[in-house]
């Protein structure tokens, strides 16, 4: 296994690779990390499907890939991850194509904003970045079953750590909202579904879920000096922080190329065959109990029997039932 760390970069962990005829698809492609990995994907020769809810957003994206690589094979596709329908009328244009899909990126995502309802009633943040991605990546799951060496990568997140997911009151609609607790529960939602995605299909695709680091990026902006303040007496707080981070509060911050960078390997490398499932952080497989801020996770994100009922939770919110070993 090569020697990654909180530094390696998109570019590092592509090197050698040629991609041609591979196909990835990101959700979130248009800003952000989102952005970069399809940027660097394309870059290594991959077709990117790169994926959001705003077309004119999406279309800038796009163009800033294309305006340094013009020979990027890139594709645009819509849906609102806060509306099932528009993820079931996206995948079902997409599956009518007969196309398959290598790899899909499970990257869109918001953070801490103000309580709201996605169109189908589900807390926006659990709501947008699971519940969104659940019924996206079961619907496509036939062209992902169909793709080559297929793989499922979800983007969770340091966050899981303010909270497991609540399976009895996922809306907030008898506990008080809390913007960081609501984030938590939807990054640790995130890493559920992973692991049940490899108990049903294990056989057959790889999943993987990814803390991607601390990134400046578009999906800060729902702070408030409050919820920034808050953040950093979790952090100091948090029994698995570093002893700089307890003293202070401080993140350590990463440039876009190296917050990209474990995503895209998840996505490409073939160090992690025997890790199926892993929690992956700084492009190294997850320690548990390690700090968050790195790649330390929180055992209760480990749960059988949690993974089970959140995917029925899920099939319950979406409406609908899908196959694989139950
Ligand atoms: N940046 C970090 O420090 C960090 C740390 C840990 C985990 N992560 C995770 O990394 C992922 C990428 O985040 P980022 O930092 O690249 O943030 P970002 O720049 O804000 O990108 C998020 C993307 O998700 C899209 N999105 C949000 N709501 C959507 C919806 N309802 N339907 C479809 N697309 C939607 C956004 O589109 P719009 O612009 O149209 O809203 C945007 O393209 C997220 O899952 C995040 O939780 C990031």
């Amino acid at each position: 296994m090569a020697a990654y760390g909180s530094d390696t970069t998109t570019e590092e962990v592509l090197r050698g690779h040629d991609l041609t005829g591979r196909h990835f698809m990101i959700t979130g492609a248009s800003s952000g990390l989102g952005e970069e990995s399809s940027r660097a994907l394309a870059q290594a020769g991959a077709t990117v499907t790169m994926m959001a809810r705003n077309p004119q957003k999406l279309e800038n994206a796009i163009e800033r890939i294309r305006s340094a690589n013009p020979s990027a094979q890139l594709n645009a596709g819509i849906a609102d991850l806060s509306d099932q329908k528009s993820i079931r009328n996206y995948a079902e244009g997409f599956l009518s194509t007969g196309s398959t899909v290598d790899v899909l990126i499970n990257n869109a995502g918001v953070m801490v904003c103000p309580f709201s309802k996605t169109v189908d009633g589900i807390e926006m943040q659990f709501g947008t970045n699971h519940i969104g991605h659940f019924l996206l990546t079961n619907l496509l799951m036939p062209a992902i079953l169909a793709g080559d060496n297929p793989r499922v990568i979800n983007l969770s997140s340091a966050g899981h750590t303010h909270s497991d997911v609540n399976l009895n009151d996922p809306n907030f609609d008898e506990s008080k909202y809390n913007a960081w607790e609501s984030y938590g529960r939807s990054k640790s939602a995130n890493i559920h579904f992973t692991q049940e995605i490899v108990r049903r299909y294990g056989d057959h695709i790889q999943s993987f879920a990814v803390h991607p680091g601390v990134i400046l990026t578009d999906l800060g902006r729902h702070l408030t000096p409050e919820l920034m303040n808050e953040m950093t007496e979790r952090v100091k707080s948090r029994s698995t922080s570093s002893s700089e981070a307890k003293e202070s509060g401080a993140l350590p911050f990463k440039s876009i190329q190296a917050g990209a960078a474990t995503q895209v390997w998840a996505a490409i490398t073939n160090d992690l065959k025997d890790k199926n499932g892993a929690y992956l952080g700084d492009c190294q497989v997850g320690i548990e109990g390690g700090n968050p801020s790195e790649s330390g996770y929180l055992p209760y994100i480990f749960n059988t029997e949690t993974a089970k009922a959140l995917w029925s939770l899920s099939e319950n919110l979406v409406n609908q039932r899908f196959s694989g070993t139950d």
